[in-house]
Parts: C-alpha cells; sequence; structure tokens
C-alpha cells in the first residue's frame, strides 16, 4: 500500500485547480441509469471512488467511456443486463447503494447490497427504504441484500424525513423522476450537491421545482432523456487546500471552484485571522506563519451549516492555535478517528462523545500515522505540513477516494511531499 511523506514547516505559494466534487459525481454517474441515452459528465474527478462506481454501472450493463486525462466521462444505459448490485462491489463505498432508487424507476426491481464506506458511524439506510416504501415499492431485506420491486412502477408521495440526510434526499429524487404523480420531499438536505442533481436532472426533462430549499417537489415524468453536464466544484476539496495553505502559511489562490459553498469555512478562516479575498470563481488564502491562528468552536451541521467533512481540516489547523477550540459533531457518531493520529504529533485533543476539546500547542512534531478515512487522512496533511521534520502517512487509499493529484497540486505550490508507492501498511 502506498504512503506519504512530507516535510512540514514550508510556505505555500501558487494556485490549485479544484476537481469536479465527488459526491455529486457519484449521484450523477447513477442518474445514468433513468435513461437510455448518453449522460456526458464533464469536469469528473478521476478518483478511486468514481472509478469503482464507473465498475459497477459496467456490470449492470452501461457503456462507460472515460478517457484519461479527459475529465469527460460518458455513460450509455441503453439496455440494463442486470439489477442486481453485488457486495463485493457495493461494500466498499455507500454511494453505489444509490443505484438502486434509478433501477426500481426504471425497470421495476433492484437486489443491492447493504453498503459499507467509511468508518464513520452506524451510517444506515432506513431514510432511503422508507422513501421508496411510502413510493408503493415491496422492501424486503435478506441474506444482506436489500430486494425492492415495484413492478408497476413507482408513484408520487409526500415524504417528510425526520432529520436531514444527504444521501437520502438524493436517493428519493432520483428515484421520483421517473415516479407516476408527484413527489414531495420535505426536511431535504440543501447540500450544493443536491441542488447540481437537480439541475442536472432538469437537464435531462425531469420537473423539479424548490431546487436549493428544503422541499422538492418533483412531477414524474414517463422517460428522461440524456444530457451534458459539468459536475459542480467540489466544495470539500476546496475547504481542505484553504485549510493546508491557512496552516503552512503563504498565499495561494483556489481556482474553478464557487466561493459561497464554503462560506461557513471562510467564516471560520478569517475568525482564525487567516485572510480570505473571495472571487467569482476563486477565492485567495494568505497567512504569515509567524502570525498565531487564534482558536475557533467549530458546531458541524447540515448546509448551509460548518460541513462534517471539513471538521477534521479544522481540528488540525486548531492543534497549533492559541487558546482552546471546541468542536460538536452533530452528523456522525463516530468522526474523531483523527483525533489519537494527530496527538502522535503532538496535539492536545481530548475527545469526549459528540464534543473535542482541541488545546493549541507550540510545536507539532512530524511521526509516523495512519489514515482512518477520507477526510481525517488530509487533516493528517495539514497537521504534517505545520509540524517540524517529516510527517509519513499510511493508508493513503483513503486519501486516493476522494483527492485528485492531492501530492501534485501541494508540490505545485512549493510543499515538500512525496508518495512512497507500494509501502508495508
Ligand atoms: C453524505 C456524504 C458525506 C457527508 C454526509 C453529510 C456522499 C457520498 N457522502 O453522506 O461525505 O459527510 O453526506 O454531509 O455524498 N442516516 C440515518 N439513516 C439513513 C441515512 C442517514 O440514520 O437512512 C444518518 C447517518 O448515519 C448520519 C446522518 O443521518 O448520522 C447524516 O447522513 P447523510 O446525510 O445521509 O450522509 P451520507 O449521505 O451518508
Amino acid at each position: 500500500m502506498d504512503r506519504i511523506a512530507l516535510v512540514g514547516g514550508i510556505e505555500l505559494k501558487g494556485s490549485i485547480p479544484i476537481s469536479g466534487a465527488k459526491n455529486s459525481a457519484l449521484k450523477l454517474q447513477a442518474a445514468s441509469l433513468l435513461t437510455q441515452e448518453p449522460l456526458v459528465l464533464t469536469n469528473m474527478p478521476e478518483l478511486a471512488d468514481t472509478r469503482f462506481m464507473i465498475e459497477l454501472l459496467e456490470q449492470l450493463g452501461v457503456t462507460c467511456f472515460w478517457p484519461k486525462g479527459s475529465g469527460r466521462l460518458s455513460m450509455h444505459a441503453e439496455d440494463l443486463t442486470s439489477t442486481i448490485a453485488p457486495y463485493d462491489l457495493v461494500r466498499k463505498m455507500r454511494a453505489t447503494f444509490n443505484v438502486l432508487g434509478p433501477l426500481l424507476a426504471r425497470v421495476g426491481h433492484a437486489t443491492v447490497s447493504l453498503p459499507g464506506g467509511c468508518a464513520i458511524g452506524a451510517r444506515p439506510v432506513d431514510l432511503h427504504l422508507k422513501a421508496f416504501e411510502a413510493m408503493g415499492a415491496d422492501i424486503v431485506i435478506e441474506g444482506g441484500y436489500v430486494k425492492a420491486a415495484a413492478l408497476r412502477g413507482l408513484k408520487g408521495a409526500k415524504i417528510i424525513f425526520p432529520f436531514v440526510s444527504v444521501g437520502a434526499t438524493e436517493h428519493a429524487l432520483l428515484a421520483a423522476t421517473l415516479a407516476k404523480g408527484e413527489t414531495v420531499l420535505e426536511n431535504a438536505a440543501r447540500e450544493p450537491e443536491i441542488s447540481d442533481i437537480a439541475n442536472c436532472l432538469l437537464a435531462m426533462g425531469a420537473k423539479i421545482e424548490g431546487i436549493g430549499s428544503s422541499t422538492l417537489r418533483i412531477q414524474g415524468v414517463d422517460e428522461l432523456t440524456g444530457a451534458r453536464w459539468s459536475v459542480i466544484p467540489d466544495r470539500i476539496e476546496a475547504g481542505s487546500y484553504a485549510c493546508c495553505v491557512a496552516a503552512a502559511g503563504g498565499e495561494v489562490t483556489l481556482t474553478n471552484m464557487v466561493p459561497e459553498t464554503i462560506s461557513s469555512l471562510i467564516d471560520v478562516l478569517q475568525r482564525a485571522g487567516v485572510d480570505v479575498v473571495v472571487g467569482e470563481d476563486w477565492v485567495k488564502i494568505t497567512r504569515d506563519p509567524h502570525k498565531p491562528i487564534k482558536s475557533v468552536d467549530i458546531d458541524t451541521q447540515p448546509y448551509p451549516g460548518f460541513p462534517t467533512d471539513t471538521q477534521a481540516q479544522v481540528m488540525a489547523l486548531m492543534t497549533r492555535a492559541n487558546g482552546a477550540s471546541i468542536f460538536r459533531e452533530n452528523i456522525f457518531e463516530n468522526r474523531y478517528m483523527h483525533a489519537p493520529e494527530l496527538r502522535r504529533l503532538g496535539a492536545d485533543i481530548s475527545v469526549r462523545g459528540s464534543e473535542a476539546v482541541v488545546r493549541g500547542v507550540e510545536t507539532l512534531r512530524g511521526a509516523p500515522v495512519m489514515a482512518t478515512d477520507l477526510r481525517a487522512s488530509v487533516s493528517l496533511i495539514i497537521a504534517g505540513l505545520m509540524a517540524e521534520g517529516e510527517t509519513i502517512i499510511s493508508r493513503v487509499y483513503h486519501l486516493d477516494r476522494g483527492f485528485e493529484r492531492l501530492e501534485a497540486k501541494l508540490s505545485g505550490c512549493g510543499a515538500n511531499i512525496r508518495r512512497i508507492s507500494g509501502s508495508e501498511d
């Protein structure tokens, strides 16, 4: 397994282009199952997760064409040859579960393994399944598989989510586009990726109102057409690099991004004493590395609140702050796995349940650490950029799931970072 070695204490200077959003791309890939015509996605991030979704789509009979380095993925689900998503493919990545709804909506039945993914909590799929039941599907769970059938098609329904779920909102939205009649999703998640998916579905001929709000109204149509769609830039990737620059110091412009999607993070960085200049599709982050970082408290919330997916990154930054920061993780119950690894570098972090207290220290020192999940792994990079000496991160396959060309993007700004291929875990 690959490892990453980086030497801290070097300011970053330059610009970093932001890639397409993984969390949108994966669900847009699933949307290709809804139509017999080709769906072409541009600004596609080349990641382990998006490649993995292609593997599953091909298994279902979708013809995929993705010239390397083109950022353009064409998916053509003219004739589906299978409606079964096997355990081996679904256990590795939770988002593959989202083929269930499109298959059910288009073909009337599907058998999909219960999902896996990052080990950041229980992450059940009960809300997804309740939504499909409300739309008239019969659902049985047998031998680790969800078997769903709606042989006469899904029908529109009013679905009130008891709490906000990104995955369940997206999944119900995809399926509702081909249901008979109107579906209303209340207490829907409002993440920018959901608006991106909804807008792509509009381009495919779906009828959706309320995009960007917590109530989505979908009028089912008989069929959807193909479309060409550019994946929204990745706000989590942008936020992660913003934290890298804040940590290392220097001046970096993040380009090809949507600044308003990281507003809550910009606010946190400014309160921490980092200079942020916002342009139309770029953000410039500047910090004098000799100037102290001010401590800021973090409360994760659904969008537009502070994202759980950048909690670990800001925690890494706060390990060197002046004073203490209190973190409250409100979305996932087990999302401080990075804390013990950050402690290996000298951070002072105590975790009690959903709360963590980070007391800033003078110095972090490089050490061998282990990536535990996707976003946690980038927090170790951020801490490593501030640490004295060399940090070696193992299990970087977590990083490869969600960050395109990370070492190239950081070394392009002067970071001393390299990949050590095929080394011991
Ligand atoms: C998505 C993102 C993930 C992000 C998360 C929250 C993708 C591929 N992943 O994950 O990066 O951290 O949103 O912004 O887009 N829950 C249930 N029952 C359900 C569904 C969810 O109890 O049926 C719970 C989860 O365990 C979690 C909370 O609801 O505690 C929110 O999860 P959800 O918003 O669904 O996250 P994901 O879609 O899994």
